[in-house]
């Protein structure tokens, strides 16, 4: 992949790995737009936690959807993410989109999968990357605020940024809603994201991610 295509036969469905610590549902928007026909070729092989009681692990379960859990409590990072990786494996992953995936991930992680990783933020990178990056936003008093959908690489919150969705915050906003409206944009954001990365019509100069011409 990168400059760029994924190695698969082009009747193969591309493998997505979703990563989710909590409530799922950038994960949920995700398996909607698969299960509506607007996002094509695409299918997922397995949601994995690192919160066993992850609501999305239960969504997932209902789905029909494989579902593990490596329970990150008290666990060196670098052993972690290798059971993680070896699930990955075993599921024959080709794609692993992070969502609301709330753990750092090793060195050795994201170099086990080059520009194979996606992570959502909900915040204008490189504005307030970590946590809460909406109440930072909102705290800060930004007219302007939204999400970004980018590659993952060895710093936090940092890769080649894919797309960015921005709303305009409101007179009316208090951080509840603001956090509300971008999450809407959220779930349009990943899968538009997903289907840029899956068509593999672009390549990433530098820190920019460019589309071909050819993608619609
Ligand atoms: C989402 O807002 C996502 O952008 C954020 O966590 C939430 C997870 O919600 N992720 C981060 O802040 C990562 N830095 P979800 O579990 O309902 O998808």
């Amino acid at each position: 992949m990168g400059n760029s295509q994924m190695d698969r036969s082009p009747a193969m469905p591309l493998r997505l790995g979703i990563l989710i610590s909590g409530r799922g549902s950038n994960f949920l928007a995700i398996a909607e737009s698969i299960r509506a026909g607007r996002l094509k070729s695409v299918e997922i092989a397995v949601v994995i936690s690192n919160v066993p009681d992850a609501a999305g692990l239960e969504r997932a379960r209902e789905l029909g959807i494989a579902a593990a859990v490596f329970d990150s409590r008290g666990r060196k990072r670098a052993e972690h993410d290798a059971d993680v990786a070896g699930c990955l494996k075993e599921h024959r992953v080709d794609l692993i989109c992070l969502a609301g995936y709330m753990r750092l991930l090793s060195p050795q992680f994201v170099a086990a999968f080059p520009n194979r990783i996606l992570n959502i933020h909900p915040s204008l990178l490189p504005a307030f990357p970590g946590l809460e990056a909406q109440e930072q936003a909102f705290a800060y008093g930004v007219k302007v605020a939204g999400c970004t959908v980018h590659f993952v690489d060895e710093e936090l919150d940092h890769g080649a940024i894919i797309l960015q969705r921005a709303i305009p915050v409101l007179e009316t906003d208090d951080p509840h809603s603001l956090t509300a409206r971008i999450l809407t944009e959220e779930h349009k954001a990943y899968s538009e994201a997903i289907a840029m990365v899956v068509s593999g019509e672009y390549e990433i100069r530098g820190r920019r991610f460019i589309k071909r011409a050819a993608f619609p």
